[in-house]
């Protein structure tokens, strides 16, 4: 490996091998790791200097610092393998092995905290009486779109830049209509279709988007859909359930304002604003609400009878209102997460902070 390096990077993995060679427990590998792999550690050093090398080094030398990282990692992983051997050896011998001392501590996992702020909605709703419910990811356009009163070629359907899951045989995937599901509101269907009203219901989970990724749009993100159908209910019975919700979740009373929204599958359609809970005492407006002093939270309306009527349900009789919660856009408020993107990265360095 050091004939293909570079004296200079050669120079460094003769010392990190020099180092290894002395070291006698897991602590000191690691501290040569830290030294070589860490933020401000060799390799980062080397690769901070290429933007300053002339244009045709810098390909070379971002490979040989990789290269360099690679052989340090497989030293130090050979060396922590001769330790835990050395380990093994002794305490079958008798020799150095002392059973009262505590055993190193296996790490330990964290809960996502999507999975954090859905359990604590499921936990708010069901004790306001709702059901939660679950719902396939790979869809049908029946449930994703028809039944919610979105035919094909309603012009609806481009807001939602749908994953088509593509079939052999088929002029366009599309035709066939299997899709992963663009929100959460497929789950309704699925609701009115099992359920007798009146009902309650919520359905947290994953939905996707073919999106142009930016730190607030995600192509798979999570919404938590709510359902409620029964005699007599008014946009009143909305806003006090919107209302009763976020102050559970914020531990306190949160204004709200309702703005007209387009949604195919309700009838009147709105968003739903909160005032923002981090600036809400200095009325300044901050990063979260860009200075709006407002944060849209959740598109909601009510029920449209066609829907109620393609379901089975008879719109004479029943109403219903409905909401389609950004739960990922909810868990960036709740932890002050400047970037949804972090949140489906997978970097344990960021999940183990919850
Ligand atoms: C819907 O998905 C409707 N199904 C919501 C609905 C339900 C309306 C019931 C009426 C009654 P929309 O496309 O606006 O609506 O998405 C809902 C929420 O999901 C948005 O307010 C936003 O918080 C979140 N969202 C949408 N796209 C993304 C994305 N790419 N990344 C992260 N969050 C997103």
């Amino acid at each position: 490996m050091e004939s293909t390096l570079s004296p200079e990077l050669a120079e460094h993995l003769t010392s990190a091998k020099a180092r290894i060679e002395v070291a006698t427990s897991l602590d000191d590998l690691r501290a040569i790791e830290r030294d070589f792999t860490d933020k401000g550690g060799v390799i980062a050093g080397l690769l901070a200097a290429i933007p300053t090398l002339p244009p045709a080094e810098r390909r070379d030398a971002g490979q040989g610092a990789n290269k360099l990282k690679g052989a340090v990692l497989e030293l130090l992983e050979a060396a922590r393998g001769g330790l835990a051997q050395a380990g093994i050896d002794a305490a079958r011998e008798g020799r150095g092995f002392d059973p009262t001392l505590p055993g190193t501590e296996a790490p330990r996992g964290s809960l996502h905290p999507v999975t954090l702020v859905t359990r604590e909605l499921e936990d708010i709703f069901s004790s306001m009486g709702y059901q939660i419910l679950d719902g396939p990811e790979v869809e049908l356009d029946t449930y994703n779109f028809e039944r919610l009163n979105i035919p094909a070629d309603h012009p609806a359907r481009d807001m939602h830049d749908t994953f088509w899951c593509e079939v052999s045989g088929a002029e366009r995937d599309s035709d066939v209509g299997i899709l992963l599901r663009t929100h959460t509101s497929c789950v309704q269907v699925r609701a009115m279709e099992k359920l007798q009203p009146p009902f309650r219901v919520v359905a947290p989970g994953r939905v996707f988007r073919q999106e142009t990724l930016d730190a607030s749009h995600e192509h798979t993100f999570h919404q938590m859909e709510g359902l409620v159908v029964g005699e007599g209910l008014t946009v009143g019975h909305l806003i006090g359930t919107m209302k009763t919700f976020l102050r559970e979740v914020f531990r306190r009373e949160i204004e709200v304002r309702l703005r007209p929204g387009y949604f195919p599958f309700v009838e009147p359609g709105f968003e739903l604003d909160a005032r923002c809970p981090f600036c809400e005492t200095e009325g300044a407006g901050c990063s979260v609400c860009k200075q709006s002093g407002w944060v849209e939270l959740c598109p909601c309306g009510m029920v449209h009878p066609r829907v109620l009527t393609l379901s089975g349900i008879d719109p004479e009789k029943y109403t219903g209102f409905a909401f389609g919660l950004g739960l990922s856009r909810l868990v960036m408020l709740r932890y002050q997460i400047d970037d949804i993107r972090h949140l489906m990265g997978g970097d344990a360095r960021f999940l183990s902070q919850f």
